[in-house]
């Protein structure tokens, strides 16, 4: 259930509140609005400072109750380290550890008086938007195949500002429903998640939004239209392959289209190239850049955003099977162009070129598409930004841009033409893996052949889609960069 959040400017001491969640810096102490509550309460809280109970450093917090002439009961201190550091990244991440921090305590209602920080080069509706998104991302449970922890969790929070600002609240509830959808979508177990559960939630989406319509592509259409590539891959799995075509007409009927195309392989088991048994169950996770193409959708639907979207997910699943394409296989893509597979596990790209080819059948202005494509990837960046990769300057310096202020950022690799060769087989136009170095680069060139004359730029999520580890969730990235870059666009 998502958070109940709203605007409100009481002095923190008369808010009706059971907590208050208050900031101290490292070198200049209490923000302001912890002075305030710390005069009501006669200097209570530079006692406990002094006392050491208190600290300011970054990523330390503090649940102290008893404060005199407060209403709250309780007072969370969330330590904000250095005032001349407290930058995006410290601000989103304080917020997201005060959540936290309340996880299995009695709050039910909390004031969050962070918003009235001062974050370096962003401004207070700034501030609100991403502390409400922050908030809804600390407080997300993964529930659907697992009872919740039963851990007592937090309903309402207050965020201190101005009802001015009361449209940046509700721009943060459009993207995190985005978000969340992405995260639940992503987290979910590849016996349920199949193409065909994608599908029938792409209908739902349809059906209840405004102005959303939907095509839901099965076997036999794409064979029709020529989808070898994407259909070598679909070849060994049981569960059959959909192409999911979200449509919002948001703008003027005759405004080109942005386009985005999310790679959503349901399970990547490797196929007959069969990953190694560690970790594979992670591999539930690559039909992220799918979900965060239909999170996207949703949140920009929800936002009512004057432009018109489609939203391409072809959604396959990668296993192993008599029936399953091989090395050595020569698949024909849509585009007619031949491919030589020298690796089932190289599958995504080959998913994606079908259906960056279908998606051009719009016409869009932009076209996008979004994947976790490479191991390769991680390896370069780590799993900080995204990988983007464009032929276009401007199209990545907007998402770059796109990216910094919502804090969801991207960093740019090359896409010189140096690597194509790399691709070169005796056998097809092309083979589907390059050599052993520059991976991430060389799968961008790949979908950069079947991209000719677009304005088109691709992000490899392989580090960014979820977090690692047993119990590593969907991140639901990067739904706030794309939402941002198309509210631009507006
Ligand atoms: N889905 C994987 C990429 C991946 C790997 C994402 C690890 C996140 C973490 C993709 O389909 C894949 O298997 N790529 C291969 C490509 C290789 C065979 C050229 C890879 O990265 O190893
Ligand atoms: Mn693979
Ligand atoms: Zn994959």
């Amino acid at each position: 259930m998502a958070l109940k959040l709203k605007l409100a400017q009481p002095h923190p001491a008369d808010a009706e509140v059971d907590t208050l969640i208050l900031g101290v810096f490292e070198d200049s102490g209490l923000s302001e609005a912890a002075k305030a509550v710390d005069d009501r309460s006669g200097g209570q809280l530079a006692r406990w400072m002094a006392a050491g109970d208190i600290s300011g450093k970054a990523g330390r917090s503090a649940l102290l109750r008893g404060l005199a002439e407060c209403k709250a009961q309780r007072v969370l201190m969330i330590g904000l380290g250095e005032s001349a550091k407290f930058d995006a990244g410290r601000f989103q991440k304080a917020v997201g550890d005060a959540i936290k921090a309340l996880a299995g305590s009695p709050a039910r209602h909390a004031l969050l008086c962070l918003t009235g920080l001062s974050v370096n080069g962003r401004d207070a509706g700034w501030a609100i938007r991403q502390a409400a998104l922050a908030a809804e991302h600390a407080s997300y449970r993964y529930t659907i195949t697992k009872k919740s922890s039963g851990d007592n969790a937090l309903e309402a929070l207050t965020l201190l500002g101005d009802d001015a600002h009361a449209g940046q609240l509700e721009k943060a509830a459009a993207i995190a429903e985005g978000v969340r959808l992405c995260r639940e979508l992503g987290n979910l177990p590849p016996n349920i998640c199949t193409p065909a559960y994608l599908a029938e939630i792409a209908r739902g989406i349809a059906a209840s939004h405004d102005k959303v319509t939907v095509d839901v592509l099965e076997r036999e259409q794409m064979q029709a239209l020529g989808m070898g590539s994407l259909l070598g891959v679909a070849a060994g799995s049981g569960n059959p392959p959909r192409l999911i075509v979200l449509k919002y007409a948001g703008g003027p009927n005759e405004q080109r289209p942005y386009a985005l195309v999310g790679k959503a392989i349901t399970f990547d088991s490797g196929g007959i190239s069969l990953k190694p048994g560690p970790g594979m169950e992670e591999m539930k996770f690559d039909m992220c850049g799918g979900a965060s193409v239909i999170g996207t959708f949703v949140a920009v639907a929800k936002l009512g955003l004057p432009i018109n979207l489609i939203a391409v997910v072809p959604a396959v699943e990668n296993m192993p099977d008599a029936l399953a394409y091989r090395p050595s296989d020569v698949l024909t893509s849509m585009s007619g162009k031949t491919i030589e597979v020298l690796n089932t596990d190289a599958e995504g790209r080959l998913i994606l070129c079908d259906a960056l080819t279908y998606a051009q059948k719009y016409e869009p202005q932009a076209l996008i598409d979004v994947a976790t494509l490479t191991g390769a990837c991680v390896v370069a960046l780590g799993k900080f930004p995204h990988g983007l990769m464009s032929k276009h300057d401007d199209l990545a310096d907007e998402l770059l841009a796109a990216g910094e202020q919502v804090h969801d950022r991207a960093w740019r690799l090359p896409l010189w033409d140096d690597y194509q060769p790399l691709l070169d087989s005796g056998f097809a136009d092309m083979a589907n893996i390059g050599g052993k170095w520059g991976g991430a680069i060389t799968a961008g060139c790949f979908l950069a052949r079947f991209t000719e004359g677009q304005r088109w730029a691709h992000l490899d999520i392989a580090g960014t889609a979820w977090d690692e580890g047993r119990k590593g969730m969907a991140t639901g990235r990067p739904v706030p960069l794309l939402v941002e870059w198309l509210s631009s666009k507006a």
